[in-house]
């Protein structure tokens, strides 16, 4: 666990007053975001949908009183021109807060090509060692609600898990609705839940929305499974030890590549890392917003001058989870009337 971020001198307040104000920064952060990259969403171009969200949400974190470094962003220096693992944002200079930054300006960039349900715009913010630089390769994960925290083990047999948040939840085994990424790799696991009784909801893409979605009550789900990405996995966790719930997860190397690199970082393959291995700060902020629609947030809609959004974004000592419905006025001049 890392040490508590410092607390700074001076007019901007306590950490926790830092962080109650960024809260709100970053939502302003994933808004922007993905209102860029719905606005060419649909058009089936994922490279446009990601070059969209990238530009918008380094124009909004270049403005914000911090001296981030992203630590988990789109590849490294050399693949990535923008949000680059490395690259520096915010105003920087004296007094500004030091922050480390994972982000996904379009987790789901294919099913926003599409416009397909479940893509978001994401960020988590952290005082500096307080989201593990996880290096870009596959994550196998289990994702539960705060009841079933502490009860499940990524190690155990899918059926028990299972039943151990069926017990945790107490429902029966039928009325558990399991997320699980649409991929020939999951053929197996997917066979394992059904048989157990559960259902499963197949997305595209998406897994952190899912965690999300996982851990807080009247979404219809509860649990996530499966592999995907590991840096998604520490977005996840971001926003779990915000809300509660439980992230697992096994560093799973698609080649020999990706296992030097695990390799490098320190990385134990063996080894189940938790929400607090994965986001050890104890200041954190997470934002996701919508760019299409989806079981915890909507997506943008637009009309004549103006779009709306709908966020969720939380911070871990500031103890609030805010779902937020924005209406954003676009260009010069813009008048909007305001429907509820
Ligand atoms: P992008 O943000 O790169 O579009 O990734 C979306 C995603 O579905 C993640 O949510 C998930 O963790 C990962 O991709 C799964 O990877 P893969 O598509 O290779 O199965």
């Amino acid at each position: 666990m890392t040490e508590p971020m410092p607390e700074p001198a001076g007019p901007r307040g306590s950490a926790m007053d830092f962080e109650r104000a960024l809260v709100l920064d970053t939502v302003r952060v994933t808004e922007q975001a993905a209102i860029a990259a719905a606005r060419v969403a649909g058009k089936g171009d994922p490279d446009l949908v990601d070059q969209a969200g990238v530009d918008a949400m380094r124009r909004v974190l270049n403005e914000l009183d911090i001296d981030g470094e992203i630590v988990i962003g789109e590849g490294e220096r050399d693949e990535a021109p923008m949000l680059y693992i490395g690259e520096r944002v915010g105003q920087g200079g004296p007094g500004a807060w030091p922050v480390d930054i994972a982000v996904d300006p379009v987790e789901g960039t294919d099913i926003t090509a599409r416009m397909v349900e479940g893509s978001v715009a994401v960020i988590a913010l952290a005082e500096k060692g307080g989201l593990f630089q996880a290096p870009d390769t596959y994550m196998e994960k289990l994702i539960v609600p705060p009841p079933a925290a502490g009860k499940v083990d990524l190690t155990w047999p899918v059926a028990a898990n299972l039943a151990g948040i069926a017990q945790a939840l107490d429902r029966d085994l039928p009325d558990l609705t399991v997320v699980i990424l649409d991929r020939p790799r999951h053929t197996e696991l997917i066979a394992k839940v059904r048989a157990a009784g559960a259902r499963v909801k197949l997305i595209g893409d998406g897994d952190v929305i899912a965690a999300l979605s996982a851990a807080m009550s009247g979404t219809n789900v509860h649990a996530v499974m499966g592999t995907g990405g590991a840096p998604e996995g520490v977005l996840a966790a971001a926003a779990l030890k915000c809300i509660g719930g439980e992230i697992q997860g096994r560093f799973v190397p698609r080649n020999e590549g990706e296992r030097a690199r695990l390799d490098t970082a320190g990385v134990d393959l063996a080894r189940v890392y938790r929400t607090n291995d994965l986001a050890p700060g104890q200041h954190i902020v997470f934002s996701a917003t919508g760019i299409t629609n989806g079981d915890l947030v909507r997506g943008v809609r637009f009309f004549k001058q103006g779009a709306r959004t709908h966020t969720v974004s939380m911070g871990y000592r500031s103890r609030v989870v805010r779902l937020s419905d924005a209406v954003h006025l676009l260009g010069e001049g813009a008048r909007v009337t305001v429907q509820l």
